[in-house]
């Protein structure tokens, strides 16, 4: 019977914890944030983050071995294993702005480790992504005190998908766990080890060195988004010519060695990881002297750019080079379906781009239209957002489809097409729609890496 602590109650830590609950039963599993409200709403049935099948796994074990709380300093006193799951933005300032990962909040969650911890053996479990050598440096931050605990730091990233992330924790892939090369190490890194296996099959637990783990971590989350860029170049190559994005996709991924997954051609991919892995991975490079390598991952992250300003550049340019005073209403704005997740989503660059044109932006989104509000607070313009959808198209000259939500194929496009300015447009970002049916009741539509269906 262990106390499991987690500290960051966001949608790494919370998902992570309520699975380890539900599975440990005769673990403790306390999950701690600096943000009382946060808090206040893991503790309620309106949870902070939506994630499909979540809140049932939480009524299910809260209050019986899954609690949430603020005392931070109360709940490191009582820990045998510490997740450290508290957000790791890009830094803004200084040495490495733009690109290295800010660590104030995870260093001071090391310093909070160090004060207040009682147990004679203590293993922190780093969570949340880290530049490859950060658990070293929380070793020597562990170590600095004159604590008599004995702590070993631990690897174990998270590979989780928003929008699956229960799916994801039942039926991981593999579970990824680094430990310190020596016997304490090795025994600290079993320990985690044993909480996953309760349910997850031996041999899909995997043991490394804490460095290979988080490199492991930041290079996934790489080739997975460079795979998405890769595609996203072919589809601009494909709209000049007659090829097909779907069928170049389709067959490449029937090659098994290539595999179909992440093929998919998008208005660019966002999410609070991809564009952050990847600037951490291109500045370790960088930093180690590597700048061709740093070059090289980095041009994902440009392509990724590039991508949705095209998007954008399409839209002008069809819709006769002039946007002012005309209305786009935008069909999703988190950064994929299934999450109210709004970090890094494509829908933030565009609508900046849109407005920069006067354009008047209308947002849709089932879920994600708070954040939406937050992110684009900056933006002084005619942007309004909009709970019913076909209220949200209402004189529209045009849709652009950002976010794959299932309920936008349901849509009644012949009552939309009647209520749109003509000619109507849609852009559909994601390759999501019946193109040749909206093209028959007269829309004039868009989609990526594709030939147009043009009316006009
Ligand atoms: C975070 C990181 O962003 C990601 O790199 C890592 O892989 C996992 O952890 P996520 O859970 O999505 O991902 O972040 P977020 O939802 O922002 O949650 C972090 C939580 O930590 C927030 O609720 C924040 O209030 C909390 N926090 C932050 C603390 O409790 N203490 C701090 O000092 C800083
Ligand atoms: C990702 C990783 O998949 C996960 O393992 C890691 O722990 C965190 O980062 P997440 O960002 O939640 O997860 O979602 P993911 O499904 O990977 O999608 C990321 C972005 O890529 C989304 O914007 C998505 O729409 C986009 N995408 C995905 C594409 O544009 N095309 C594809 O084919 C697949």
């Amino acid at each position: 019977m262990s106390n499991i602590l987690c500290i960051g109650a966001g949608y790494v830590g919370g998902p992570t914890m309520a699975m380890i609950s539900k599975y440990c039963p005769e673990h403790t599993v306390t999950v701690v944030d600096i943000n009382q409200e946060r808090i206040d709403s893991w503790n309620s049935d309106d949870l902070p983050i939506y994630e499909p099948g979540l809140l049932e796994v939480v009524q299910q074990t809260r209050g019986r071995n899954l609690f949430f709380h603020t005392d931070i300093a109360g709940a490191i006193t009582d820990a045998d294993i510490i997740f450290v799951s508290v957000n790791t933005p890009t830094k803004m300032f200084g040495e490495g702005a733009g690109k290295a990962a800010d660590l104030q909040y995870w260093e001071k969650t090391a310093r909070d480790i160090l004060q207040n911890c009682s147990k004679p053996e203590v293993i922190v479990v780093e969570k949340s992504t880290l530049p490859v050598r950060t658990a070293e440096a929380m070793a020597r931050i562990l170590e600095s005190g004159h604590s008599s605990t004995k702590f070993s730091v631990v690897s174990n990233p998270e590979f989780l998908a928003e929008g699956t992330a229960i799916e994801d924790l039942a039926n991981p892939d593999r579970v990824l766990i680094g430990g310190e090369e020596n016997e304490n190490g090795r025994k600290a890194a079993e320990t985690v080890a044993e909480l996953y296996a309760h349910w997850v099959p031996r041999d899909r637990l995997l043991l490394t060195s804490v460095w290979s783990s988080e490199l492991s971590k930041l290079v996934a989350n790489a080739m997975l988004a460079q795979r998405i860029s890769s595609v996203n170049s072919i589809s601009a190559l494909c709209e000049r010519t007659e090829a097909d994005i779907t069928e170049v996709s389709r067959a490449i991924g029937m090659d098994t060695r290539i595999g179909a997954k992440f093929l998919q051609a998008s208005i660019g991919f966002g999410g609070s990881c991809f564009r952050k892995d990847i600037l951490h991975l291109s500045y370790l490079c960088e930093y180690y002297g590597l700048p061709e390598v740093a070059d090289y991952w980095a041009s994902v992250v440009r392509i990724n750019e590039w991508q949705t300003e095209r998007f954008f550049q399409n839209i002008l340019q069809q819709l006769f080079n002039t946007l002012a005073g005309k209305t786009i209403t935008l069909l999703g704005f988190a950064f994929k379906q299934n999450t109210g997740d709004t970090r890094d989503s494509p829908a933030i660059p565009l609508c900046e781009k849109l407005v920069g044109e006067n354009a008047r932006v209308r947002i849709h989104d089932p879920k994600a239209l708070e954040n939406a509000r937050v992110d684009l607070k900056h933006l002084n313009a005619d942007i309004s957002f909009v709970e019913d959808v076909y209220e949200a198209v209402e004189g529209a000259h045009a849709l652009a489809l950002v976010t794959q939500w299932a309920e936008y194929r349901e849509l009644d496009y012949e009552r939309i097409f009647k209520v749109m300015a003509e000619p109507a447009f849609i852009f559909d970002g994601r390759n999501h729609l019946d193109h040749a049916k909206l093209f028959e009741i007269g829309f004039n539509v868009f989609p990526l890496g594709k030939t147009p269906f043009k009316h006009i």
